[in-house]
């Protein structure tokens, strides 16, 4: 049989650059601050700058922070399309259909335009369904973010996803899409309380066990600081932690994560499928601890790491005031967040696990019976108990 030929190709191929600042600070939203106004006018070409901000009720119910943008926008003459748009914190901003709709009719209501801007302040949910709904109105409005939480400055805010939840899915529906910029404000962590302050360490601590012995040695000499929040400390462990991811990103080849591997996902595999688990009663930042722990110990099980370096990352979560295990690791539906993790990829199953400090390899499939042992030991251990006590 010969094979088909086209009449003619025309083969078309282009390039897109993507270039994005991450600004570190205190109180860029005081109106003597024109970082954010320098930003917009940057990129607003002729005209009055547009903007549309949204905020999380979290932070807003102990911070005035809708006025206090309303008083910036004055103060440097920014023409707010609306009154700040107040959007419910945590996951359920994500789970809820209903929060997406509105942020999609405000956008439409308001003449949100592609020349215009969205600027969010909130926490990592607050910026995934604000995100989406941007890069989804008019096929992209350019967004600011204003990280809030410990984890967003730290990890999700500063890199180029977005997402809701779907179908009892993370992140179904989401789209790449880089931002204006990021602006992370460390006054914004002030009103955080103990528990969403530390939800972000585990993502630093990923990033340290995939890229720099240096930055875990620092986390472990620094650990009872962290725990305590101090903030000077606090602000070194967001800067580090956002400067490697946004590293990551920029040079790993694949921003927009179209390979398999994506060690940027250590630990979630397992994370994901336990925040479903437990009906959100585990934050994204506490399951990844989980996620990372259970992977450390099947690594080091199943012989592609010391058991030394397994035991070095559970303890310094544990120091780090984090989780390590949780009753639905029992669940055995946990399993299938592997498949579900695979589905979410596409292509054929890769799970990074740690292989040294500094270094992951990328697993083509995990064993059942294993990580069932795995999730044992964690449960029986001491420091669990300590934990969960
Ligand atoms: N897009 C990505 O690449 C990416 C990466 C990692 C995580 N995430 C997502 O991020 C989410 C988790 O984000 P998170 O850990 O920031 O938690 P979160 O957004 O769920 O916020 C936790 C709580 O803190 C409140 N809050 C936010 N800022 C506050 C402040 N400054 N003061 C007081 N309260 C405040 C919120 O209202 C909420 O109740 C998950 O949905 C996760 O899937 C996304
Ligand atoms: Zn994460």
């Amino acid at each position: 049989m010969s094979a088909s030929r086209p009449a003619s190709i025309l083969q078309t191929r282009f390039r897109l650059a993507y270039a994005y600042p991450v600004f570190f600070g205190e109180d860029f939203l005081r109106p003597s601050d024109d970082t954010l106004a320098r930003v917009l006018a940057s990129k607003a070409g002729a005209g009055r700058v547009r903007v549309l901000f949204a905020v999380d009720e979290g932070l807003a119910a102990r911070r005035a922070i809708g006025d206090e943008l309303s008083t910036y926008a004055a103060a440097h003459r920014l023409e707010m399309l609306g009154a700040p748009v107040s959007v419910p914190g945590g996951e359920r901003c994500k789970n809820e259909p209903s929060v997406l709709d509105r942020l999609h009719a405000t956008l439409h209501e308001l003449r949100v335009d592609r020349h215009a801007f969205v600027v969010v302040v909130g926490g990592g949910a607050v910026l995934d369904v604000v995100g989406y709904a941007a890069a989804t109105a008019h096929r992209g409005v350019r967004l600011v973010r204003f990280p809030s939480t410990t984890l967003s400055q730290c990890d999700s805010g500063v890199g180029v996803k977005n997402g809701v939840n779907r179908f009892g899915k993370k992140n179904f529906l989401g789209t790449f899409a880089p931002p204006v910029a990021v602006l992370n404000d460390a006054s914004l962590l002030r009103t955080l309380d103990a528990r969403d302050l530390r939800a972000g360490y585990a993502e630093a601590v990923k990033v340290a066990i995939l890229k720099s012995p240096g930055f875990f040695s620092w986390l472990q000499e620094s650990a009872d600081a962290l725990r305590e929040g101090e903030p000077e400390v606090v602000g070194v462990l967001v800067r580090t932690s956002a400067a490697i991811h946004v590293e990551h990103i920029a040079t790993s080849g694949d921003a927009f994560e179209s390979g398999s591997s994506r060690p940027l996902d250590l630990g979630h595999w397992a994370a994901h499928k336990l925040e479903a688990l437990t009906d959100g009663e585990l934050r994204h930042g506490e399951a990844v601890a989980i996620g990372i722990a259970l992977d450390a110990t099947y690594s080091a099980l199943a012989g592609l790491c010391d058991g030394e370096v397994a035991t070095s990352i559970v303890a310094l979560l544990a120091r780090l005031g984090r989780p390590i295990a949780h009753e639905a690791l029992r669940d055995a539906r946990l399993l299938e967040g592997l498949e579900e993790f695979r589905e979410h990829l596409g292509g054929a199953l890769s799970i990074p696990l740690p292989a040294a400090i500094g270094r992951c390899t990328d697993a083509r499939a995990m064993d059942g019976a294993r990580i069932v042992e795995a999730a044992a030991r964690l449960l029986s251990s001491s420091l669990h108990r300590r934990c969960a006590a």
